[in-house]
């Protein structure tokens, strides 16, 4: 576990994305695992940035994105379809075809699932895989309970993850119940995996999941396990470090 604790979220920006960037002109073909949340739109933005500086292209990479909403369209301003899009995609050079999501809207979300987990399966391992933290301690949309799944599956979203994620929505009505998620154990198969933690709020949550006992309680204490995890944070996240 490598520890980044950065004076500030624009400085994790820049050095995540410079991850992203060295790994992008060393193996052009890589597969990245992206996250959604507030927490990656700095990175995202620094990524663009550097695509219309000609720094980097992503034209013969892929992506797979860790979770999807069920239950609102794909057009919905707040599916991690449209987040993908508007933040990232429609400014850079992935090829057509070459970012997958999760289709919460699958008539058989099961099937979904197993349709997620062939493509990831048949793509191999995720080389670099971004991952937030809720404050729950959930990674993507992998919640606390008595057991975790290893595989794409179909989540109820805690209560506390609604309430977390009601300032994007009008309502909290109107935040989704139900997600797909990708499960643990394809997250933990990447290569490398980067945490990306700022603010103060999420400070014990960060604290705790690093630290603590590895527990289905706490799906980002996992990584723990991860062979080659690093960790940035800034100051504030950082603080019971
Ligand atoms: C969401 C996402 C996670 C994200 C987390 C934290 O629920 N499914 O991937 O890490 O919330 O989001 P934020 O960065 O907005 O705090």
């Amino acid at each position: 576990m490598r520890f980044h604790i950065l004076p500030t979220a624009a400085d994790i920006h820049e050095q995540v994305a410079d991850q992203f960037c060295k790994l992008l002109s060393e193996q052009p073909f890589s597969k990245l695992g992206l996250a959604t949340g507030s927490t990656p739109i700095g990175i995202y933005t620094s990524l663009v940035r550097r695509f219309r500086a000609g720094e980097v292209s992503f034209r013969n990479a892929t992506s797979f994105n860790l979770d999807e909403y069920v239950g609102i369209s794909e057009d919905h301003p707040e599916s991690y379809h449209s987040y993908m899009d508007s933040k990232l995609f429609q400014h850079i050079d992935l090829a057509p075809g070459s970012s997958y999501l999760p289709n919460g809207n699958a008539t058989d979300l099961q099937e979904e699932c197993s349709r997620y987990d062939n493509l990831l399966r048949d793509a191999g391992r995720i080389d670099l895989q971004l991952v937030g933290i809720g404050h729950n301690g959930h990674i993507g949309f992998n919640e606390p309970g008595r057991s975790l799944r290893s595989g794409t599956h179909l989540v109820k979203l805690d209560e506390s993850t609604r309430q977390a994620n009601a300032r994007f929505f009008d309502r909290i009505e109107d935040v989704p119940t139900q997600a797909l998620t990708m499960g643990m154990d394809t997250i933990l198969k990447a290569r490398t995996v980067l945490l990306v933690v700022t603010g103060a709020d999420k400070a014990a949550t960060v604290h705790r999941a690093l630290t603590g006992p590895i527990e289905t309680e706490c799906p980002a204490s996992l990584l723990q396990l991860h062979p080659d995890l690093h960790v940035y944070m800034d100051v504030e996240a950082g603080l019971h470090f």
